[in-house]
């Protein structure tokens, strides 16, 4: 037998329950969870091969097909987030040395450039400046010059508030023979999405944006091109976590276990899908629609600028210029300490450029954008003249 040995007590262990505030959350996600969504979560865990809990993965799993407009049989919450759904589509379907194009107009594809490598794709790029969409003429061209096994693009670019026109992309990825990869991440739920009519071959998406859950789970989608492809693999997905042939064998009709699904996230995500499903697909896309002009229309009457032309701008993520001479990362923490609201700076091209004001899923609602442009009316002057000019250009 061991002998006990004295603990080593010198770590903090004595703590308050928590306690944390009350946020709004108007930045690039997570967005607040509907409270019911919350309400689901606080549940009792039931066993993740209880009947009752194979029935409720059923029922996400249709669920989520109706959010993105698919009959893919695929279609599964990925346990992680959004991230990870991202990591699920490339890792089951590249095979070393295959090529994979990627669309770069923002901080996303960067992260999609990244993962593709490190399964050994031979990674191309085209990109955009920060702001700006692709054409269908340049994504010919690059699939023309360079036909990849996949092309990757970003639908809704958290990162400059750019919503990439999908029509026609679908179409040629089938013309050059590759599969069609989509981020979905910040339009699930609020903005038109049809995966089947546009011929997407991999999804993904995140639990805490559009859907009004926290983060947890990365929705996750693969046609049957994809399918074929990753069944034609000549070795094992390698990344055994994430591996779709193992984990349809949980998902799909034999319930075996792979690994212990986080079954009050997927409370929340069958109360938040049925939430959406009980509002209705396109009621919800035109609340975001018609909440994002509202915001958009109270922000340029306060005289400021917003970044992404209007015929791009997503209506969950909009980019405002910082005003000249204004310090824009004081505003926002004087928003988040005195107000307890949450707006996002600007990430790679654009830190120090932008704000990002989210209105994602539950927050999409008028009373946020007034509570949100009343301070801006009354508290953003205090700042002007807070920073040097040179660092707002
Ligand atoms: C467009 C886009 N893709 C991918 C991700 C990654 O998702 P997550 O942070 O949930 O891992 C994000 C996160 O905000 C995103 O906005």
């Amino acid at each position: 037998m061991s002998v006990q040995q004295p603990i080593n007590d010198s770590h903090r262990r004595t703590l308050d329950p928590i306690a944390t505030p009350e946020r709004l959350l108007l930045g690039p996600g997570p967005s607040n969870a509907h409270p019911t969504v919350l309400q689901a979560m606080a549940r009792m865990p039931i066993g993740h091969l209880d009947p009752l809990y194979v029935e409720l993965m059923g029922e996400v799993q249709e669920l989520l097909r109706y959010t993105w407009q698919t009959d893919n049989r695929l279609t599964i919450p990925m346990s992680g987030t959004g991230s990870a759904a991202m990591e699920a589509t490339l890792a089951n379907t590249i095979e070393p040395g295959d090529k994979v194009l990627v669309a770069i107009k923002g901080y996303f594809g960067l992260r999609l450039a990244d993962m593709a490598g490190r399964y050994r794709a031979d990674v191309v790029t085209i990109e955009r400046p920060w702001g700006q969409a692709f054409s269908l003429e340049e994504i010919e061209q690059a699939l023309e010059t360079h036909r990849p096994a996949i092309f990757a693009i970003v639908h809704a670019e958290t990162s400059t508030g750019i919503c990439q026109p999908m029509d026609g992309i679908g179409d040629l990825c089938r013309k050059y023979d590759c599969l069609l990869l989509l981020d979905t991440v910040t339009s699930l739920g609020a903005v038109p999405l049809y995966l089947d009519d546009w011929k997407v071959d991999l999804a993904y998406s995140c639990s805490q944006k559009g859907l009004s859950c926290p983060p947890g789970l990365g929705p996750f989608s693969m046609g049957p091109r994809a399918e074929a492809k990753m069944m034609g693999r000549s070795g094992k997905v390698p990344n055994w976590y994430l591996d779709v042939t193992l984990l349809n064998q949980y998902w799909g009709s034999d319930r075996v276990y792979h690994h212990t699904a986080p079954v009050n996230m997927n409370f929340g995500m069958r109360e938040a899908l049925r939430l959406l499903a009980e509002e209705g697909l396109e009621a919800s896309w035109n609340r975001h629609r018609s909440n994002a002009e509202y915001l958009w229309a109270g922000l340029e009457g306060l005289g400021l600028d917003m970044h992404a032309p209007e015929h791009l701008r997503l209506p969950t993520l909009t980019t405002v210029r910082i005003p000249e001479g204004v310090n824009g990362k004081a505003f926002t923490q004087h928003l988040l300490n005195e107000h307890g609201i949450e707006v996002g700076g600007g990430l790679g091209a654009l830190a120090g450029k932008v704000w990002r004001v989210g209105l994602m899923g539950y927050n999409s609602q008028r009373a946020n954008v007034d509570r949100l442009l009343n301070l801006i009316e009354t508290e953003l002057p205090a700042f002007r003249g807070s920073a040097p000019v040179a660092a707002a250009v």
